[in-house]
């Protein structure tokens, strides 16, 4: 069991988080290779712009190799015609931090500029944007530029302070840029309006077990884990403490508070009713096997008959006995994987085990076991609340987070 409960609390805090880099052309440009380290640090992920200017003081060789991802300079750089870079870069960040930005970048911002690939991306921009200015204290204290500055805050754009200080050309004065940890810790900060789930507990279960039939031999199933890792996730992003408990699993584990790992249907259980007293909120999304060999057998059953029975035992249901246990404050949310008739039958698993909420997964070809897709109903004892396209888990996983905070408010 991996317990990351004592760590510092702002420990993988941006979580998958995509965060997009914008580096413009200042002598500070080397302070955000840090910030990109720190900024993976936290969990997050990665992409950076550079202005033409700032690929003059540090190479986009750098800033790749640290984000593990392609750097874009250049607005007409067409690698990809499926789609253009700075729409697709834009849509894709939830956060743009530039930094350094410029005197110039600044007045371009206020301008709403477009004519390279950092100016055009910010422009775009749909998500909160930060800004670290960094510049010698003579155009700091410019009054063009601080009248930029007030302009960018009135667009709601978030200024982080530049400090005081010896700055790059030997003058003594403000205008340095902030440390990388405190801008991570802005971008951090500036998520927290999204913590809806601070303060919850939250646990999960997710993956297969695998059940032996002999020593080399087992029976499973295709789950693959991913919409249990990605409700943790989302759950982690919305401030909640997240323990995880998964069976066997086709991706790593995202790093929960708490992530146990299980193999057998037993296991799940022992698991589960261990952490279950101590959750607010429960998702039961393991595939957990129905049945198990009666008899698991020592070494390895021989080839030698041509019809071979394996008589199976149903296992414990995991879900009815959680139910049975919840307090009044307690919410359980149970996963079903339907082929046909799934609606009547997901009204029906949640009467029978007194479920708060049944999430549908329909078997299909981007739906269900192994894709990253899903297509989900949710239902709750009055019936189906809502019903989603094909959309991919982490997108599921947030409109079910969001079902259920309405079910609080
Ligand atoms: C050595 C050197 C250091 C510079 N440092 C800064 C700086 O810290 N801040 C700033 O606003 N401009 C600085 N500049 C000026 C910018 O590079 C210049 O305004 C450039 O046009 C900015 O382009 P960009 O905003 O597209 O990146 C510096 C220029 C040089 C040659």
């Amino acid at each position: 069991m991996r317990n990351h409960r004592g760590k510092n609390k702002y420990r993988e805090s941006l979580n998958e988080r995509k965060i997009l880099l914008v580096a413009t052309g200042g002598i500070s440009v080397y302070k955000s290779v840090f910030l990109v380290r720190e900024l993976i640090r936290e969990g997050a992920r990665v992409r950076v712009v550079m202005s033409e200017s700032a690929t003059r003081f540090v190479t986009p060789l750098t800033f790749e190799t640290l984000s593990k991802n392609p750097v874009r300079v250049d607005l007409f750089d067409q690698r990809d015609i499926s789609s253009v870079p700075h729409v697709e870069l834009a849509s894709w960040a939830e956060r743009i931090i530039v930094a350094p930005a410029t005197a110039d970048f600044i007045a371009k911002m206020c301008a709403g500029i477009a004519d390279d690939l950092a100016s055009t991306v910010v422009c775009a921009a749909r998500c909160p944007v930060l800004v670290a200015p960094a510049m010698n204290d003579g155009m700091w204290i410019n009054p063009a530029t601080q009248r930029n500055i007030e302009t960018l805050r009135g667009d709601k754009r978030i200024i982080i302070q530049p400090g005081s200080g010896e700055l790059a050309c030997g003058d003594i004065g403000k205008g340095r840029m902030a440390e990388p940890e405190d801008i991570a810790r802005r971008i951090i900060d500036s998520f927290a309006g999204e913590r809806k789930l601070g303060g919850t507990k939250v646990l999960i279960t997710a993956g297969r077990t695998e059940e032996d039939i002999d020593q080399v031999r087992y029976v499973s199933n295709r789950s693959s884990g991913r919409m249990g890792f990605a409700l943790a996730r989302q759950a982690m992003n919305m401030g909640a403490e997240v323990s995880l408990i998964h069976g066997i699993v086709d991706l790593p584990a995202p790093e929960a508070n708490l992530v146990k790992r299980v193999k057998t249907a037993v296991e799940m259980k022992e698991a589960v009713l261990e952490l279950f007293g101590d959750c607010d909120l429960f998702f039961m999304v393991a595939a957990v096997a129905d049945y198990t060999p009666a008899l698991s057998k020592e070494g390895k059953i021989k080839r030698d008959k041509d019809i071979l029975t394996i008589k199976m035992k149903k296992t414990d249901d995991i879900l009815k006995r959680v139910c049975k246990m919840k307090s009044k404050s307690q919410r359980v949310v149970g996963f079903a994987l339907e082929a046909d008739g799934g609606g009547q039958n997901a009204m029906k698993k949640l009467k029978e085990k007194n479920c708060d909420f049944i999430v549908l997964n329909m078997i299909g070809e981007r739906s269900g076991f192994s894709v990253p897709t899903n297509k989900i109903t949710i239902y709750d004892e009055s019936g189906e609340l809502l019903s989603t396209p094909v959309i991919t888990k982490e997108e599921a996983a947030g409109i079910i987070l969001k079902e259920l905070l309405a079910d609080r408010e």
